[in-house]
């Protein structure tokens, strides 16, 4: 029998577990006739293909057939750059007619397969669609193409005083239609809240070639069903985003961060608590690092933050940010919180640091949003971002790693770290697991169901934010019941009964 530390294991039960590959039958490649048809459609320009008359060289086509991980490998031969959303609805109209298999794209930092195609389907980049439409700088109100990179849009705003409500290590590349269409979380959440709320309106191309324009300005809107929050979380699988309404917020007077080392997991829950009451409406984030993934860090040339004496044996280290409107009234306030932390009786943290320069505060984030890159110089990493009770975080980390000891995969012959970071103040843990030659069969058999699981025990969530793709379709009845997914199915068939739609993706 297996021995799991801390008592978390799996119940004994018999969840439905199979990796089933789908295949599309019904659906048909794409052929010279086709690419004919999109030449009177787009400019050459905008067509690459591996076929004869268009003859892209092989890797000017190869971005966009392999993830962010190198995970998935898709096997398009043929992707389309539309620039506006008649020419994305004329391309989906006649797929729909030929019955071809469309997969939305945008930046293609997606964490789980959600953006590659499985069999021949046409990969639609929205690249070339990202043009700001309109900024309202008294409302805050920006209408953007789908296919604008986060960071131009935030850039585009910061002048008029605003910030986007989501922010994510991925800004530089993923695309706000991509971040809509996963309803990525990010480390804003906890001050912003989620899409779901701060988008107001989308335009979607729906699988028939119908423009739906909901691009609504209005905060305030109950005229029946809100159709938009089907498309935010939607992975493509129901319709092509091509325009978005989002609210973005002020930016802050102040901001600030302090990164601090605890002796012991056990005193992030507490720290949390005091954190939220002494800082309260001025706390932003609150994002944790384990050890593991600290060092990490480190190795790879993030900080260090904090001198090897101060870190001394802490076992894990949180990252707090406050934005507030008064950078003296916030600096007391962090001041007293770091004083009232180091001084009490039993205190939770080992040291702390508060940044004091613009300088600081950034190497503060690149040490917490850089993990990933990190991650992936390290080996070829599984990546599991779930929801679970934040008293948890570290027993699943803890479980996992010991899950591999027991089966003789842990070490650098295969899983080299077990790590742990997230978004604490969301319950978002990001479990990462390391293999230091690359992905394998019996790794992954290993890790799942395992951890699926495991989560499942917690009534937790399989996937918190980086969506089901084609990753987690066969664990997506660990978080949703039968009915829930009957429903999904429901809605999946009324909006898109070809099945063209990113195929394969999100259901099992
Ligand atoms: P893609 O990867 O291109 O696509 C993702 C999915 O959306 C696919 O299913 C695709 O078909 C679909 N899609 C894309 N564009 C459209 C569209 N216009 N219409 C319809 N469907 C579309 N995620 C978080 O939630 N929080 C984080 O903090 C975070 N940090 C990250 C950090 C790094 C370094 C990386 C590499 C990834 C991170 N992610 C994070 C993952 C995350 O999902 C994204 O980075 C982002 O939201 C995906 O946007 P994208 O434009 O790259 O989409
Ligand atoms: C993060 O929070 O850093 C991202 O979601 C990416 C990751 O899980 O590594
Ligand atoms: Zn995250």
């Amino acid at each position: 029998m297996i021995r799991l530390h801390n008592s978390i294991r799996p119940a004994f039960r018999s969840r439905r577990w199979a990796h089933n590959i789908p295949t599309f039958s019904h659906l048909n490649s794409v052929n010279e006739e086709d690419l004919a048809h999109f030449s009177s459609i787009l400019a050459p320009t905008s067509i690459l293909s591996t076929l004869p008359s268009i003859s892209t060289p092989a890797d000017d086509i190869a971005p966009y057939n392999v993830d962010w991980m190198g995970k998935y490998h898709g096997q398009a031969n043929s992707v389309l750059r539309p620039r506006t959303t008649q020419q994305v609805s004329e391309i989906v109209k006649y797929c729909a007619q030929r019955k071809i298999g469309i997969v939305p794209q945008g930046g293609n930092t997606g964490l789980v397969g959600g953006g590659i195609s499985l069999q021949k389907e046409i990969v639609l980049s929205l690249g070339a669609m990202n043009n700001v439409r309109s900024f309202d700088p008294v409302s805050g109100i920006l209408v953007a193409d789908a296919g604008c990179i986060l960071q131009s849009l935030s850039e585009y705003i910061a002048p008029h005083n605003h910030i986007m409500p989501l922010d994510l290590g991925a800004k530089g590349s993923c695309q706000i239609g991509g971040n809509i269409s996963t309803n990525a979380g990010g480390l804003r959440l906890l001050r912003y809240g989620s899409l779901h709320g701060t988008v107001l309106g989308l335009e979607v191309v729906l699988p028939d070639g119908t423009i739906l324009d909901q691009l609504s300005t209005l905060r305030k809107d109950n005229t029946g069903y809100d159709l938009k929050q089907l498309f935010i979380g939607g992975e493509g699988t129901l319709g092509i985003v091509t325009g978005v309404s989002i609210l973005t917020p002020p930016a802050p007077q102040a901001t600030n961060n302090i990164f601090l080392a605890l002796p012991r997991f056990d005193n992030v829950l507490p720290l949390f608590q005091t954190v939220k009451r002494q800082l309260g409406e001025i706390m932003s984030a609150f994002e944790y690092i384990d050890r593991t993934a600290y060092d990490m860090g480190l190795q790879h040339g993030l900080g260090p933050l904090l001198s090897a004496d101060e870190v001394g044996d802490s076992q894990c280290f949180v990252l707090v940010e406050t934005s507030g409107g008064n950078q003296d009234h916030d600096l007391e306030k962090l001041n007293n919180l770091l004083e009232n932390l180091l001084t009490a009786d039993e205190p939770l943290i080992n040291t702390g640091v508060l940044s004091q320069s613009p300088t600081q505060f950034n190497s503060i984030w690149a040490l917490r949003e850089g993990l990933t890159e990190c991650v992936q110089k390290e080996g070829k990493p599984y990546k599991y971002d779930v929801s679970v009770p934040l008293a948890d975080f570290q027993k699943v980390v803890d479980a996992v790693r010991e899950r591999m000891i027991s089966k003789g995969l842990y070490g650098d012959h295969a899983i080299s770290k077990v790590m742990g970071y997230g978004h604490v103040g969301d319950g978002n843990l990001h479990l990462n697991v390391i293999a230091k030659h690359g992905y394998r069969p019996e790794l992954e058999a290993a890790l799942e169901p395992f951890i699926y699981e495991i989560v499942a025990d917690r009534k937790g969530s399989v996937s918190a934010e980086h969506g089901i793709g084609s990753m987690k379709r066969d664990a997506l009845h660990y978080s949703k019941s039968d009915v829930s997914i009957d429903w999904m199915r429901k809605i999946k068939q009324t909006f898109d009964p070809l099945n063209i739609m990113n195929p394969g993706k999100v259901l099992p």
